[in-house]
């Protein structure tokens, strides 16, 4: 292609950044995708064992290939064997169709301890995670962190999402999309055993439990996580989302309650079997 003009160069950029500025940071197509139509024609199935990945072609738009797509994941997940190669999994795999809708520079997949005994599971990642490659490191994040260091837990946790890149306008995951990146959440989980998950915010609780609650309702409350195979059961406590608590600071309470149940459990004697 011959170098634009630099005039036109400039208005180009120009109005990029008058976009940019009025909170435009994605493009989209022209009709609207409805997603979940698209996903009920393909439902997940049962995992794969540690077979090679088929390769599975980038969604056409508005009719992403779900069952492929999770099958592909459930093989490149099955192959990794330490969240090293995981990572690098994640970050070729073309089967989430958020890689593709114009607001993710990079896959985000973990930060935190390769030995932590929790594991906390947020929605997805905003800005701040992919600029710079890493989950809760925006406002949100330091909130996080900021709880967990008060409840002791900063050196104790292993911090990931339901999907690893970011949707445009920080929309929230759907669950296809969250079906499709479950089998790398679930070999996190099979590759650090953690003793607690700590499932943060109505759209992780929902899509790990496989529950229609509230958070509201499922906050503050154990429920037992199970893998698609039935190989791993590990407690699961959901709780409120840091960035509903900078919005409704006076529901810190309750999330604050929820550390201090984790914690009770995280740290009650095991019974000598
Ligand atoms: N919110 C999330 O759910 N995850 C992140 O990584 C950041 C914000």
């Amino acid at each position: 292609m011959p170098n634009p003009d630099p005039t036109e160069r400039q208005c180009a950029e120009s109005l990029l950044a008058f976009w940019a500025d009025g909170g435009v940071d994605a493009m989209l197509l022209d009709e609207p995708v409805d997603r979940i139509a698209a996903g009920k024609v393909a439902p997940p199935p049962a995992p794969a064992r540690k077979a090679a990945a088929a390769p599975v072609a980038r969604p056409a738009a508005g009719q992403p290939d779900i069952a492929a797509a999770v099958a592909q994941a459930q093989a490149l997940a099955a192959a990794a064997d330490s969240l090293e190669a995981l990572k690098d999994a994640i970050a070729g795999f073309d089967g989430c169709p958020i890689k593709f809708e114009g607001a993710a520079r990079q896959s985000v997949f973990y930060r935190g301890r390769e030995d932590a005994p929790v594991m906390i599971v947020g929605e997805g990642p905003g800005a701040e995670e992919d600029a710079q490659g890493l989950p809760f490191v925006g406002r949100a994040g330091q909130l996080l962190d900021r709880m967990l260091a008060a409840a002791g837990l900063t050196d104790r946790v292993l911090i990931t999402n339901t999907v690893f890149w970011r949707p445009p306008g920080n929309r929230t995951p759907t669950p296809f999309e969250q079906a499709i990146c479950a089998p790398f959440v679930e070999r996190t989980a099979a590759l650090l055993k953690p003793k607690i998950l700590l499932l943060v915010g109505g759209a992780s609780a929902k899509a790990m439990l496989k529950k229609d609650e509230g958070i509201l309702s499922m906050r503050g409350r154990w429920f037992e996580w199970r893998s698609a195979d039935g190989s791993l059961e590990i407690p699961a406590l959901p709780t409120l989302h840091p960035a509903f608590l900078l919005r409704q600071p006076a529901a810190k309470k309750r999330a604050w309650a929820d550390l201090l149940t984790l914690t009770e459990r995280l740290d009650r004697p095991e019974r000598p079997s």
